[in-house]
């Protein structure tokens, strides 16, 4: 992402403050994963919306019209010795030079100057609740200038829920945006293609998850999310993420995995047979899921409300549940009760963007907000019946389907960006026949 479109989204985000203002900005905490060795980091996602800055210990400030600059970044001073063991710095002089700050300190030295750039603004713009830490330490230096007023310093007036105007820049995506999750979505669907190709009885389900990181990696990625890779019965359960079982001859097999490239997430389901040919009763359930995707796919398009979707979803999967015996009833009483959700109990999509289940309001006021050109949502029906179902024919035991794609809304309608992975149950045969 280029320097100029981070500074574009912070003049965005000052233009809608106005002056008067200031945003803080904390990044994400490290979090250990136990005793010397921490979890890979991941900076916060409005943090490296506005900065593409990824150090840890970072704090960044706006303050629209201030005269020695407007964004100003607290960031690690350069230490030799820790960048020895942790890796290396920008430092205050790098933040300025490398990554667009026009004015950057220690971030040792917030406690002496950021309660005096507080103390200038009437409204603070922050997230409250996200870093509890960092929370406490927000109200520590607005107290103490509280504690001073007597002394002749002020208080900021307002504090203003920062994310609910981020959120909503974040729901849009640039040009430059749209191309990063291209590119991810481009990358998962190497990968499912991969792991298709690569299946067999017998493996075991890491066996497989290992293709898709293998092929993150030699990219440049990382999952998005863990990669729910489960044969069988394990497809049935929503977010399994073990991932240890052996894959069975004449199972299905439902792998959920995405990548994230620049920050930006896919998240993209394909279901498959273990030994590449569905079985009859596999088929039927594959079939009615990919009618429902399609059905909800087509609702994607500006003007319609993002609840369409999943509507089109749940009318299809009925009807479908009815005519294969596994719902009794009339579709529309099965519907308003809410039978489809013994198997089909989730939603058919969310946004998607820095974020797997990424930021924005789904509901304006009370209505379903509608779609606009630059939203990214997923579209990712499913029907799943455990064994042991009980009323359902033993024929049904055991398979859980899911079908995932990420479709962006554009002017004339969408574009689906991960279409290159096949889902047509017979490509996917052959396909796998090919192997
Ligand atoms: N992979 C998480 C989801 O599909 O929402
Ligand atoms: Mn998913
Ligand atoms: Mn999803």
């Amino acid at each position: 992402m280029s320097p100029n479109e981070f500074s574009k989204r912070r003049r965005q985000l000052m233009r809608m403050m106005g002056e008067g203002a200031i945003a803080i900005l904390p990044a994400a905490p490290t979090k250990i994963r136990n005793r010397d060795a921490d979890y890979a980091y991941r900076q916060d996602s409005d943090f490296l919306y506005l900065t593409g800055f990824s150090e840890p210990e970072s704090v960044a400030v706006l303050i629209p019209g201030r005269a020695h600059g407007e964004y100003i970044l607290f960031c690690r001073d350069k230490d030799p010795v820790r960048e020895t063991w942790d890796g290396r710095r920008a430092g205050p002089a790098g933040a300025v030079e490398a990554h667009g700050a026009d004015d950057a300190f220690p971030v040792g030295d917030i406690d002496e100057i950021l309660p005096g750039m507080i103390e200038q603004c009437a409204r603070v713009f922050y997230t409250m609740g996200v870093h509890p830490e960092f929370d406490q330490r927000l109200m520590g230096w607005v107290n103490s200038l509280r504690a001073q007023v007597g002394k002749g310093r002020h208080t900021p007036h307002e504090f203003v829920v920062l994310d609910h105007v981020l959120h909503d820049m974040r729901l849009y995506k640039s040009r430059a945006e749209v191309s990063a999750m291209k590119r991810a979505a481009r990358i998962a669907v190497t990968a499912h293609t991969r792991a298709m190709k690569f299946c067999r009885p017998g493996l075991k389900e890491y066996e497989v998850e290992a293709e898709f990181l293998h092929e993150f990696r030699r990219n440049g990625t990382e999952p998005s999310y863990l990669p729910i890779v489960g044969g069988g019965e394990n497809g049935c359960i929503l977010h399994y993420t073990e991932n240890r079982d052996s894959l069975r001859d004449g199972d299905l097999l439902l792998i959920d995995a995405g990548c994230e490239f620049d920050g930006y997430a896919s998240d993209i389901t394909r279901t498959f047979p273990v030994n590449g040919r569905f079985t009859p009763a596999q088929r039927a359930i594959y079939d009615l899921v990919l009618d429902a995707q399609k059905a909800a796919i087509e609702q994607i398009m500006p003007g319609k409300h993002c609840k369409e979707a999943h509507k089109a979803a749940v009318k299809t999967i009925t009807r479908g549940l009815v005519k294969l015996g596994l719902l009794k009833g009339k579709v529309p009483a099965l519907i308003k009760s809410e039978a489809y959700k013994r198997f089909f109990m989730h939603g058919t999509g969310h946004w998607l963007g820095l974020d797997v289940h990424d930021v924005g309001d789904y509901k304006v006021g009370d209505e379903w907000r509608v779609l606009e050109p630059g939203m990214v949502m997923t579209v990712e029906p499913g029907i799943y019946i455990p064994a042991g179902s009980k009323g359902v024919a033993k024929k049904w035991w055991g398979i859980g389907v899911r079908i995932e794609d990420d479709i962006l809304v554009t002017k004339d309608g969408h574009v689906n960006l991960s279409a290159g992975a096949v889902k047509e149950p017979d490509d996917i045969e052959q396909l796998m026949r090919a192997a």
